[in-house]
């Protein structure tokens, strides 16, 4: 009997939800992010913080979010301070500002009802808990154009006037909307547009050479020592550069390519791996060619994927 064996040593740590406790490459942008924060390890109550962080697919937009907000609760922790990172996907709840707000209160009450409130209820039951709690909130609004597509400019208006109604009373909440490009923000109107444009953070797209880093990076987290060669994390950086200097193209086909070898029953995972690898991503239709394809063809489609 063959015991199985596998390149891989933790292949979670190629999940798409691991966040990495340092972002090669995002030194700056880090760095920037927390000194617009600063104030909330001293004075939490004096204001409330937006930051828009901007960049195209696989740019690390929502990596170092999250990694920043495990990095400045923890360190308020240690300041007796009660501060919480609240990371929503807008687009995961359909751009629907009411279940954007049931999931940040939620945080609180996980079993709050989702029945009986409005949107704009449910924010003043947000802020209710967070001043019952002496607590504060860092919302992360991910793929923000999906909230503004859906709803338009009037919950983002409200966001970012929270504390108007509430005068003398500590300031709550912090907002980090996340965005591919500052299209959706140009249509919304001029003050809420003013008021989040004043700290934008670009992530541009990473070269060769920053991808190959961040991909050594990872591979001793994810691989058994010795498994993934050189001119294998070369060609992957290379692939991933040709898609746009995608971090997460670049990290999927790590494991896809890491997958082959184990199929094959290797010991490291070749370049040859890695060409495996990128013909089945290829393979997959994206969703733009989708579009165009007529109903008969989706629905062949769809039972050719069920297969
Ligand atoms: N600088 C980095 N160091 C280490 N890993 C990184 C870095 N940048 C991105 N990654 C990894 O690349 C993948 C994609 O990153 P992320 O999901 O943050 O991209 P994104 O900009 O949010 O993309 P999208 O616009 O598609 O949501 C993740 O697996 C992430 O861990
Ligand atoms: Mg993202």
């Amino acid at each position: 009997m063959t015991a199985y064996r596998s390149v891989f040593r933790d292949e979670a740590k190629l999940d798409i939800n691991y966040v990495p406790s340092r972002l090669p490459h995002r030194e700056v942008e880090m760095r920037l992010l927390k000194e617009f924060f600063n104030f909330m390890l001293s004075a939490p109550e004096k204001m409330a913080q937006r930051v828009l962080i901007v960049g195209d697919v696989g740019t690390g937009k929502t990596v170092l979010s999250q990694r920043f907000g495990a990095d400045i609760t923890q360190q308020a922790k240690q300041k007796g301070i009660n501060l919480n990172y609240i990371h929503v996907n807008c687009r995961q709840y359909r751009g629907s500002l009411f279940l954007i707000l049931h999931h940040a209160v939620s945080f609180f009450h996980p079993t709050f009802p989702k029945r009986g409130f409005s949107a704009e209820e449910l924010l003043n039951i947000f802020l209710q808990v967070l001043d019952e709690q002496n607590a504060y909130a860092i919302l992360t609004l991910d793929e923000f154009e999906s909230l503004v597509g859906r709803e338009g400019a009037e919950p983002v208006y409200k966001l970012t006037r929270l504390q108007e109604a509430r005068l003398g009373k500590p300031q709550r909440v912090s907002l980090i909307c996340i965005l591919k490009s500052l299209k959706a923000v140009e249509e919304l109107d001029p003050s809420t547009r003013s008021t989040l444009q004043s700290n934008v953070i670009r992530l541009e797209p990473y070269s060769q050479e920053q991808l190959i880093d961040i991909i050594s990076d990872r591979v001793p987290l994810a691989f058994k020592p010795s498994a993934v060669p050189e001119e294998t994390v070369n060609l992957i950086a290379e692939l991933a550069y040709s898609e746009g200097g995608n971090a997460r193209f670049a990290i999927e086909l790590l494991w896809r390519a890491g997958k082959y070898a184990d199929a094959e029953n290797l010991d490291t995972v070749t370049p040859e791996c890695v060409r495996k690898a990128i013909s089945s991503i290829y393979a997959m239709a994206r969703k733009s060619d989708l579009a165009t394809l007529s109903l008969h063809e989706k629905l062949l489609l769809l039972g050719v994927a069920r297969f």
